[in-house]
């Protein structure tokens, strides 16, 4: 019998999911991506060369994985055929394994200039979003106007459609944000190009992995963005506009949720936080830029300098509810290496009272101020350690009080940025 892992950020994103799919897909038979778009972002070296996939798993350097993106996320034909070129480029085999859903919505270009409008319109209440369109192209697919790659099969009901749905956006950015329209016979004629590399790529995902886990085939389902950017659960507004929650995994894929056997949540030993939004444990002193330095914390899409505070305990509680974590992965452990004293976040103070959970009305997060715990450093490199027993004594008490404090066990660290820089408590899919 196969296993089905979901991996998923427990935070806002950029939590070190990249490396942990890399290193599990070693047992798995395929890679799925559910939700979210071209706004995630890992950073590969291939033979010294660096590569930034966003769309494609990083499964696809693994000869013999499929590579699945399934239904829920958004697609970008120009920037997933522009992937595809760089790991061909690469000497990587990239088609005979990278399948994706009919059903999956298209980000148009007119999406992706409703997105930069509205950010630059927004002024200081701007959400910060990677302005890939991401916004608009879910906006459409809830109004069920959304292309989608089913439509590439029949050119004269894309154009049709395509048309329909460009002038939308082009009225909106001409009449509303005062902005140039975007060419739509032009976009019309350069995506039918595109449609036709595209299509032999195109399956029945849902079919394809029912099959695969009826074979018992392990599979790996690695979620995008992190819990506090989620749509419903994250800290509204400044979110993303998919479900970044292990529930994704099922509606985004097409494979029900029995069909999930592990949730492995990824938390980094600190906090990040890029573009806008509440953020309670956020350090604005030397020790947030000393976090920033070491932990090298610069977005793999935008480039942008993320904003780093301690580790949140409270958020992270709700996080392991809100995607049922099975067990938690902590990633850049050795960030903390040098420092004297470590702090969590064991509670949020709210007009005199302490809580243990994060305020329901999200617009009162602003208002909650951190209260933390202190911990002893370890002030010793950890870097490379692939044992729990041989990190030093504070480093093993630091990770046994995170999983006093949130009730679930740690299966895995990772002590630093190579390949084999982790230790494995219990493999996730034993
Ligand atoms: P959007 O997803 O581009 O609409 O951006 C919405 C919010 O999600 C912004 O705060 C982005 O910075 C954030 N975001 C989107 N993708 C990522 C990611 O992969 N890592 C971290 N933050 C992200």
């Amino acid at each position: 019998m196969g296993k089905s892992i979901v991996i998923i950020g427990t935070q806002w994103g950029d939590e070190g999911k990249g490396k942990v799919v890399d290193l599990l897909t070693d047992r798995a038979a395929a890679v799925i991506r559910f939700q979210g778009g071209h706004n995630a972002g890992h950073t590969l070296l291939i033979d010294g060369r660096k590569t930034v996939l966003h769309l494609i798993p990083s499964g696809i350097l693994h000869d013999g994985v499929d590579c699945i993106i399934g239904n829920g996320v958004v697609v970008h034909l120009p920037s997933l055929l522009e992937e595809i070129d760089g790991l061909v480029g690469n000497g990587v085999a990239v088609t005979d394994r990278l399948k994706i859903s009919a059903a999956c919505p298209l980000i148009l270009p007119t999406h992706i200039a409703l997105d930069r409008c509205r950010e630059r319109a927004s002024g200081r209440q701007a959400i910060g979003t990677t302005g890939r369109g991401i916004g608009p192209a879910y906006e459409d697919k809830a109004a069920r106007r959304s292309l989608r790659l089913s439509d590439l099969f029949d050119s004269e009901a894309f154009n049709a459609r395509l048309t329909a749905a460009m002038d939308l956006h082009n009225f909106m950015l001409q009449h509303y944000y005062h902005a140039e329209p975007v060419d739509i016979d032009a976009t019309c004629d350069e995506w039918m190009q595109m449609a036709e590399r595209i299509k032999p790529l195109v399956i029945d995902v849902a079919g394809y992995l029912g099959k695969l886990r009826a074979d018992g085939a392990n599979l790996l389902f690695e979620g995008a963005q992190g819990t506090l950017l989620d749509i419903d659960h994250g800290t509204y507004p400044y979110v993303t506009s998919s479900n970044t929650t292990a529930g994704a995994a099922a509606t985004g894929s097409g494979l029900g949720p029995l069909s999930i056997d592990y949730i492995l949540g990824i938390v980094k030993a600190y906090t990040t936080r890029v573009g806008a939004g509440p953020f309670p444990t956020e350090l604005f002193d030397d020790m947030g830029r000393h976090l920033a330095k070491v932990g090298a914390e610069f977005g793999a899409t935008t480039g942008r300098p993320r904003r780093c505070g301690w580790f949140d305990a409270v958020a992270l509680r709700r996080a392991i509810i809100n995607s049922s974590v099975s067990a938690l992965c902590v990633t850049k452990l050795d960030v903390l290496d040098a420092l004297d004293t470590i702090k969590i976040c064991i509670g949020y103070r709210l007009d005199g009272e302490v809580y243990d959970v994060p305020p329901h009305l999200v617009g009162r997060y602003e208002d909650c101020e951190p209260v933390y715990e202190e911990l002893p450093g370890w002030r010793t490199s950890t870097v490379g350690v692939t044992e729990f027993d041989r990190l030093p004594a504070p480093a093993r008490r630091y990770l046994e009080r995170l999983q006093e404090i949130v009730n679930i066990p740690v299966d895995m660290v990772s002590t630093g940025p190579a390949r084999g820089d982790n230790i494995i408590v219990r493999h996730p899919f034993d």
